[in-house]
């Protein structure tokens, strides 16, 4: 019996081999905690990004949008706690000079100072902090030191006063925004799951304070139901509540949702109700009056609580990698034995959604084929391919997780009908080509993520 496990090795091969995530700076032996995305990597980037977009602005009334700079004013930084807070405990060994997160090595190793990879002496624990550090303009002093964001969320809270009333938002009201955010993190390992630039997914919801609880557990459910809506399998995710001791400086009360992950359970997205915390800190600092004026409600003033949507984008996506990925094995039409990699993306987030496979490239079939897809490309992302056996296309498509390959073949010719196979069942069914863009379209909206096999 073939070893048909997902493992993290069998997911940085698909993902090199087929063009969604390439190591940075290769070709000079890569850059730890840098990745670049390739040609299927950006679309499916890209449509999760949409997907959570509409799910966050287009499907709430009350939410809006913006795109904040990630370079800030380096008083922000202050301010938000994170130069005093952002830390981790670090220690290094003597010998090999492997460094290590102190919270990260079991806790006997640490008390005997011993390195858990070559036994040598470890240095004291020192805090670190994760933020990286540049500076501004031409002279390369501390009055230019500015920060590359570790979160988008403070690019939203100095903003809260402009986008309220630019918009005439009433609370309570949310903002989103997608953008990238950078940690100096000691550890990259996981291939994308944890590095040091990557890009975040937040919203802030301001509520009126006593009504924070509520939205907490409001935000928890919808969250919950965004990665139904994915088509994940919703037996790999569960909920972390944060311990005392885990809670971030911010928090007051904080959630994660974990997927499970070939290496384990970890955190994909945290739900955090942050009090009034950062826009009284923003106030204390600016000395700017962050309160909300409630005109329904005789001018109460008041500092908004805000509940925190923190998703990590480029996380999702290996989320979608491992849980969309299968080795399946599949009997071929010559009655052999044969297997297929598949990845079971939604059909909406796949990278392409369409390929378009003339049966032979003579006899005019590859014209019309081209024909066919020049009808198509206006509607969806295509890919075309004509060379090698047919099974082997399909194999190549399954393996990128193209939902649809529209086959053209003799028949075509004669009576102006293709065949569009399903990704999944394998199945294929001939309709006329001016129908092929409404049936894909029907079928994207009654997806359903297959349960065999899975
Ligand atoms: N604004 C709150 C915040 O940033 P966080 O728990 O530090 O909270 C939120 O980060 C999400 O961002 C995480 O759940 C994860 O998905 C993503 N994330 C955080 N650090 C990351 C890293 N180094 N690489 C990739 N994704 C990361």
């Amino acid at each position: 019996m073939a070893d048909t496990a997902v493992t993290m090795d069998k997911i940085v091969s698909l993902a090199k081999r087929r063009g969604f995530v390439f190591q940075s700076s290769e070709i000079y032996g890569g850059l730890s905690g840098a990745w670049d995305y390739g040609p299927q990597g950006i679309e499916l980037k890209n449509r999760i990004a949409r997907f959570w977009w509409k799910e966050m602005t287009q499907l709430h009334d009350n939410i809006v949008g913006i795109d904040a700079a990630i370079l800030m004013h380096p008083k922000v930084w202050h301010a938000s706690g994170h130069v005093e807070n952002f830390t981790d405990p670090l220690v290094d060994c003597k010998k090999c000079k492997a460094r290590f997160r102190a919270d990260q090595i079991p806790p006997e190793d640490l008390a005997a100072k011993k390195c858990p990879e070559c036994g040598g002496e470890l240095t004291e624990v020192r805090k670190f902090n994760l933020m990286f550090k540049t500076t501004l303009g031409p002279v390369e002093d501390e009055s230019g030191l500015v920060y590359l964001r570790p979160e988008t969320a403070q690019g939203i809270y100095v903003n809260f006063k402009n986008v309220q009333q630019s918009n005439r938002m009433k609370i309570p009201f949310g903002i989103a925004q997608i953008g990238k955010a950078f940690r100096n993190e000691i550890v990259t390992k996981n291939f994308i799951f944890r590095t040091c630039e990557f890009e975040q997914m937040e919203m802030q919801f301001f509520v009126k304070p006593g009504t924070d609880a509520e939205w907490f557990e409001y935000w928890r459910e919808q969250r919950w139901n965004y990665y139904k809506k994915l088509g994940i399998d919703m037996k790999k995710l569960r909920w972390h509540r944060h311990g005392p001791d885990e809670l971030a400086h911010y928090a007051k009360d904080a959630y994660d949702i974990e997927f499970e992950f070939p290496m384990g359970f970890k955190e994909l997205e945290g739900v955090h109700n942050r009090s009034d915390y950062d826009l009284s800190r923003h106030q204390q600092f600016s000395g700017k009056d962050m309160q909300y004026i409630d005109q329904d409600n005789g001018n109460e003033r008041y500092i908004p609580n805000i509940i925190e949507t923190s998703a990590g984008l480029t996380r999702q996506l290996l989320m979608l990698l491992c849980d969309a990925y299968e080795e399946q094995k599949v009997a071929d039409k010559g009655n052999e034995d044969d297997w297929r990699t598949v990845m079971h993306f939604h059909p909406e987030l796949a990278p392409i959604t369409v390929a378009v496979l003339p049966l032979m490239k003579k006899d005019g079939l590859a014209e019309l084929a081209q024909d066919i897809r020049a009808e198509l490309k206006e509607d969806f992302v295509t890919d075309y391919d004509q060379s090698g056996a047919i099974g082997r296309r399909y194999r190549r498509q399954d393996e990128v997780g193209t939902p649809f390959c529209v086959t053209i073949d003799y028949q075509t010719k004669e009576d102006g009908t293709v065949t569009v196979r399903d990704r999944d069942s394998m199945l294929q069914e001939r309709l006329p080509r001016a129908r092929i863009a409404e049936y894909i379209r029907q079928k994207i909206k009654e997806y359903k993520r297959p349960s065999a096999g899975l």
